[in-house]
């Protein structure tokens, strides 16, 4: 294939032109970043690792009509999308009390909160994503409070689905964070879920022992990143080793 046009490097992913109009090409790279790329490494294999996890679970919740960017695996880091148009928001629901929750709110870590809460970031690196009310989002033109309701709804279908299927391996899905785009067929716009479902963007502890199998072994040093992710990909049968086939291509309708 000719050398594809890098359109956008973020910090752990890069995005090139697609091979159609209206695709692109998602490329997950080793680099780790916490509080803000403060804190950095490379850790290898991670990239292959949430290239296969972000498949699973996008090809997961097209099966049951929540709809995404994801349309096929092309090899070991990288993905063909739809390409959209990213909201600027972090999408963040929460199951469990943890990280910026109980900080803000003098919460011990684990607390189960009475229902799932959804909360917004605005995605913007200088001012360290801050947390931002609905009157913001829609003030500013971001999202309107129809599109609002629209993410919240898709937001707590992929909870639903994400704490199922993550239950259903013996862990608990403490919270996580989506980001969510736009497209149009013709004059008609859609907001579908977008950029990645990994273990660097949600918290998974094991339901059994508490250990922690996502970003936050990075965050923390709390141990091997690539093999908290390895037990992740391994119960939920995706190691790379045990796929033989590429995923079918799914079209959004
Ligand atoms: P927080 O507790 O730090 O606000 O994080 C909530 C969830 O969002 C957690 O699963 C980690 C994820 N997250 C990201 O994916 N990217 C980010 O930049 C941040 C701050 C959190
Ligand atoms: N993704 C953010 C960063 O790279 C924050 C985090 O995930 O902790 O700095």
């Amino acid at each position: 294939m000719a050398r594809r046009k890098k359109l956008y490097e973020g910090k752990a992913k890069i995005l090139y032109e697609g091979p159609e109009p209206g695709t692109l090409v998602q490329y997950f790279k080793d680099d780790a970043t916490a509080f803000n790329a403060e804190k950095k490494d490379v850790i290898e294999g991670k990239g292959v690792l949430n290239n296969r996890l972000s498949e699973f679970f996008m090809t997961g919740l097209a099966n049951i009509g929540v709809p995404n960017h994801f349309l096929k695996r092309l090899n070991m880091r990288e993905q063909l999308i739809r390409q959209v148009e990213i909201i600027p928001l972090e999408v963040i629901v929460r199951n469990f009390a943890a990280g910026s929750i109980c900080k803000r709110l003098g919460l011990e870590e684990g607390t189960p909160l009475p229902r799932p809460i959804v909360e917004f970031s605005y995605k913007d690196d200088a001012l360290g994503d801050p947390l931002v009310p609905e009157e913001y989002i829609i003030a500013f033109g971001w999202a309107s409070q129809q599109d609002l309701d629209d993410i919240v709804a898709l937001a707590l279908r992929v909870n639903d689905f994400l704490t199922g299927v993550m239950f259903g391996v013996g862990i608990k899905l403490v919270d996580f964070k989506i980001e969510i785009g736009r497209i149009w067929d013709n004059d008609f716009m859609r907001l579908i879920v977008a950029d990645e479902i990994s273990p660097d963007s949600c918290r998974l502890w094991d339901i059994e022992t508490g250990q922690k199998l996502d970003k936050d072994v990075f965050r923390r040093d709390l141990g091997s990143l690539t093999d908290a992710y390895t037990e992740v990909a391994r119960r939920l049968g995706v190691l790379p080793s045990n796929v033989t086939h590429a995923a079918k291509p799914h079209v959004i309708n």
